[in-house]
């Protein structure tokens, strides 16, 4: 039997999607999805999807066995709660005021597509809330093909609708969102413009070549991985979507001792490492490492 304290997730999540009727669409035959009594959202051609009792909503129909499995979204978390992606956070949530006011934007609605552990949604949701926004609601939505990260984000984020699904196909209905995130994450620019509104406005993050460096230089000094350059992502985003503005983000996290071994966890860049650099990086005693972002925001 569910505990009192999943009841009230359940509860609020069930609260947030009524509250937001409309917005998702079945992934089978893409009709609207309802939300019954018993807690699973439905269309009308009989499609079921039961709301987890943790809080979120399954809508892939395929489970996928990616490489972001549950100890990665754990270190990625140590690291988030660290303070290691506040600076970026504060620059994602002036921006997005910013373009709130020159929008005119009122009932706000911010999909954070391959939103991960949904730490970043989260803090950008709180911060916008606790600041003068002139926004009349602000809903945030995070969707992410890993069930791991969703069920992290939904254990400490009641507040936001999280969603496992697949952003090559999201199961959202046409022109909900006023802003789409991207952070970190594959892109579906096709996917994108159909569930933003008219006027609405994307975000993507990215990596630049500074990015982690000092990992990186430990990592594959001498081989062809050692540079990295996203002149190709920016130049793929150019071409779907009309380029805005473009701002960099460059900053240095001191890195405690524990917090290392988190960091090396956290980052794909470790994937394919064997035991023995991995140990080479805990022993080198990396003090400092590099942050460093593009941000780009566009228009359809
Ligand atoms: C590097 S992580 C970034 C996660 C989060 N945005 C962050 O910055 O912490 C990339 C994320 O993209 C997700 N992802 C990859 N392909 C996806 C897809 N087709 N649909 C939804 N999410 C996807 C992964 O599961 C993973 O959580
Ligand atoms: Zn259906």
């Amino acid at each position: 039997m569910a505990s009192g304290k999943e009841v009230k997730k359940i509860d609020r999540a069930k609260e947030l999607i009524l509250k937001n009727s409309g917005l998702f669409r079945c992934p089978v035959c893409e009709r609207e999805l309802g939300i019954s009594r018993s807690n699973s959202l439905y269309c009308s051609k009989g499609h079921n999807y039961d709301l987890a009792k943790q809080g979120y909503i399954n809508l892939l129909l395929k489970q996928e066995k990616g490489g972001y499995d549950k100890q990665l979204f754990a270190a990625r978390k140590v690291i988030s709660d660290s303070g290691f992606f506040d600076p970026m956070r504060k620059a994602l949530s002036k921006l997005i005021r910013e373009i709130g006011k020159g929008e005119g934007w009122s009932e706000v609605r911010i999909l954070d597509a391959g939103c991960g552990e949904g730490s970043h949604l989260a803090w950008i949701w709180r911060d916008l809330k606790a600041k003068k926004t002139g926004f009349a609601d602000l809903t945030g939505v995070g969707i992410d093909l890993s069930k791991e990260g969703i069920r992290v984000a939904a254990k400490e984020h009641r507040d936001i609708i999280w969603c496992v699904a697949d952003l090559t196909k999201l199961p959202l209905q046409n022109q909900q969102f006023d802003l789409v995130l991207n952070i970190l994450s594959p892109a579906n620019y096709g996917e994108f413009k159909r569930v933003l509104k008219e006027h609405g406005i994307l975000v993507k993050l990215l990596p630049t070549a500074d990015y982690l460096i000092e990992l990186r230089e430990l990592l594959f000094k001498g081989t062809d991985k050692e540079l990295y350059e996203n002149d190709s992502v920016k130049k793929h985003f150019a071409n779907s979507f009309q380029l805005v503005k473009e701002q960099q983000i460059n900053y240095k996290v001191l890195l405690k001792e524990e917090n290392l071994e988190h960091l090396i966890k956290m980052t794909p860049l470790t994937w394919n490492a064997d035991q023995e650099k991995i140990a080479m990086i805990i022993n080198s005693g990396l003090k400092s490492i590099t942050v460093a972002f593009d941000l780009l925001v566009g228009k359809k």
